[in-house]
């Protein structure tokens, strides 16, 4: 009934809605097409890193071909230890965007099923008491910050000043981890911007509270519908997501909601899913997981 009732109001907010929105007296506010399609470009470069190497060349097919050809900085990642990542400069941003989980290797898979908490090192997050993250998120993050932290600070000192951390469902998670360290390392020279899919929750209360400390509003993932990927790990054995969801409300993907604060029941948790481990390795490959968003699937199917 909760679902309907917002379906039904979102065409209304979103005509009423501004762009950029604010959230701050609102439980949910519909988004317009225009803010809906500014996702458009950043679900392009989340594809893309799925593509590995042939960002090199800007040669991966339809999602390269959708977005003007960056320079790219750095290329990494295996597809299975380690996802597949890039850097790339378009000009007025500095781009990091980080591929999924590969449900062909193992190890990539095992990075996803680790759902122990660690303590992540201070130097990374200074000043984060009490934070704990997903022990294999976490993992995975250290190996793509080895590369992406130094590339990124070498085009900072070279005049950039904007940074879009961008990435899809394993990609999403560490895109949390890179953007929030990313804002660290740069301090005040560099403003650095998260725009995820399908984040799976990455760590605690306290690692919730310091992505909204450290990046506020500046740091919003997407949900499609009914996508299980973000319900996990589960509330119940301590995970929750950080603030600034953009629900897509309805099966259609045509009604995208914004919620502020964390785990909004004006969002996804609206629908209260459940899912287990098995159903979340079955998921990765299908279904809701890839989107559309902003009209664009996030798969490696889209490489050419
Ligand atoms: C670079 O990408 C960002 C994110 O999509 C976009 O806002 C910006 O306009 C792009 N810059 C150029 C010069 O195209
Ligand atoms: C988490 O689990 C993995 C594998 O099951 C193990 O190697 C690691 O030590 C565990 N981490 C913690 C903090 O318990
Ligand atoms: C979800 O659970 C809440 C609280 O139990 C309930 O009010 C709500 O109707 C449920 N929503 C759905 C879609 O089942």
């Amino acid at each position: 009934m909760k679902l309907l009732a917002i379906a039904a109001l979102l065409p209304t907010l979103a005509l009423a809605a501004p762009a950029p929105v604010t959230l701050a007296e609102r439980s949910s506010v519909g988004l317009s097409p225009d803010v809906v399609n500014t996702w458009a470009p950043l679900a392009q470069y989340a594809t893309a890193a799925y593509c590995g190497g042939a960002v090199w060349s800007w040669s991966c097919g339809g999602p390269c071909d959708a977005v003007a050809q960056p320079a790219v900085l750095a290329q990494g990642g295996d597809a299975k230890a380690t996802p597949y990542f890039y850097v790339a400069n378009n000009g007025s941003h500095i781009i990091v965007s980080i591929s999924g989980t590969n449900t062909r290797s193992i190890q990539s898979l095992a990075d996803d099923l680790e759902f122990n908490f660690t303590t992540p090192s201070g130097s990374y997050f200074p000043g984060a008491d009490g934070v704990q993250v997903h022990h294999g998120f976490y993992n995975t993050f250290t190996r793509v910050a080895g590369t992406v932290g130094p590339v990124v600070q070498n085009a900072v000192n070279a005049g950039a000043t904007q940074v879009i951390v961008t990435g899809h469902s394993l990609g999403s998670a560490v895109g949390h981890l890179t953007a929030t360290y990313l804002q660290n390392l740069l301090g005040t020279s560099a403003t650095v911007y998260a725009r995820l899919f399908a984040s799976p929750r990455v760590g605690n209360q306290a690692w919730a509270d310091y992505v909204d400390a450290t990046l506020g509003d500046r740091a919003q993932h997407m949900i499609n519908y009914n996508d299980l990927v973000p319900t996990l790990p589960p509330r119940s054995f301590g995970f929750r997501q950080s603030s600034n969801e953009v629900w897509i409300a309805n099966a259609a993907g045509t009604s995208y909601v914004a919620c502020p604060g964390q785990e909004s029941t004006s969002c996804q948790d609206s629908m209260n899913l459940t899912a287990d481990i098995e159903s979340f390795v079955e998921y990765l490959d299908f279904g809701a997981h890839s989107g559309p968003y902003a009209g664009v699937k996030v798969t490696s199917a889209a490489c050419a």
